[in-house]
């Protein structure tokens, strides 16, 4: 039996990449899983359900309320309230490096819409659910790059700095519920999305070299503590932020 028998579990942004991953993860692990984007999700569905385990799809943006709304509706008449929200949705593989001061004020506003907003707003939408079991666990995803503030980026790592504090304060504004919340931060990671982006290949290399553990690194190597923080062996863990990226930062 897995470790997530029966669970209700969403992600959010898994229509592909990392997200994607993580969805047929904790279906493996027997959550029932509901997958989550803005693009087309029924490819991941699919692949979920044709290796014999439960998933359904669902079209939501994590920055529409009404999304929200309906995603809890439709999640809740189809498996049950939700005990398990992975806040993966983001702005990140699309972006081209740029120093600051090239940012424009609109495409700085995005990324904290999605990143940042998006995040209280999936959270806010699913609490009444969880609510309901006594039980929850929320998992929000950060990036390393905060740890290291690299440059070319700096819309995307003040969002992912965002992410830890809200982590940390919606861990204890929860606790008393018996709701963990906690954060991923990888390292870069080889998704479609960063595959695609010519601009992000050159910082292969130097992060290979970084590590203790000198490869590239790929969604795989997140699933054992996305599951980990989904299930109840971490159940006295919370507000706490975990840096998977082959022992690239350490203190
Ligand atoms: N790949 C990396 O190196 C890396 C490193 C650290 C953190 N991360 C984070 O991991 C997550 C996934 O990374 P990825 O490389 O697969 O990124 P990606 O850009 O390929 O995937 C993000 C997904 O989020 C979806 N999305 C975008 N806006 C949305 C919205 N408003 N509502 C719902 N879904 C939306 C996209 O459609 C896409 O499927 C992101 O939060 C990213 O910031 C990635």
């Amino acid at each position: 039996m897995g470790r997530l028998q029966g669970r209700v579990a969403i992600v959010t942004g898994a229509a592909q990449g990392i997200g994607a991953a993580y969805a047929k993860a904790l279906a493996r692990e027997g959550a029932r899983t509901v997958v989550t984007d803005v693009i087309d999700t029924q490819p991941c569905v699919d692949a979920i359900n044709g290796e014999g385990h439960q998933a359904i799809g669902m079209k939501v943006d994590v920055t529409s309320n009404d999304d929200l709304a309906r995603m809890v509706k439709e999640v809740e008449a189809a498996y049950g309230p939700i005990e398990i929200l992975i806040n993966n949705a983001g702005l990140f593989s699309h972006l081209k490096l740029k120093p600051f001061w090239e940012i424009p004020d609109e495409e700085w506003d995005a990324i904290m819409r999605v990143n940042v907003r998006g995040i209280f707003q999936a959270s806010r939408a699913v609490l009444p659910s969880m609510e309901k079991t006594g039980r929850g666990k929320i998992v929000n995803i950060s990036s390393a790059t905060f740890f290291l503030g690299p440059p070319g980026f700096l819309h995307y790592v003040a969002s992912k700095a965002a992410v830890i504090g809200m982590t940390r304060s919606m861990a204890r504004e929860l606790g008393a519920k018996k709701i963990t919340v906690n954060a991923i931060a990888p390292g870069l990671t080889e998704s479609e999305g960063v595959q695609a982006n010519e601009g992000m290949h050159g910082m292969r290399a130097p992060n290979r070299a970084q590590r203790a553990i000198g490869r590239d690194m790929v969604p795989e190597d997140l699933l054992g503590t996305l599951v980990y923080l989904s299930s109840p062996d971490s159940d006295f863990v919370t507000g706490q932020t975990i840096n998977v990226d082959g022992g690239k930062m350490m203190w």
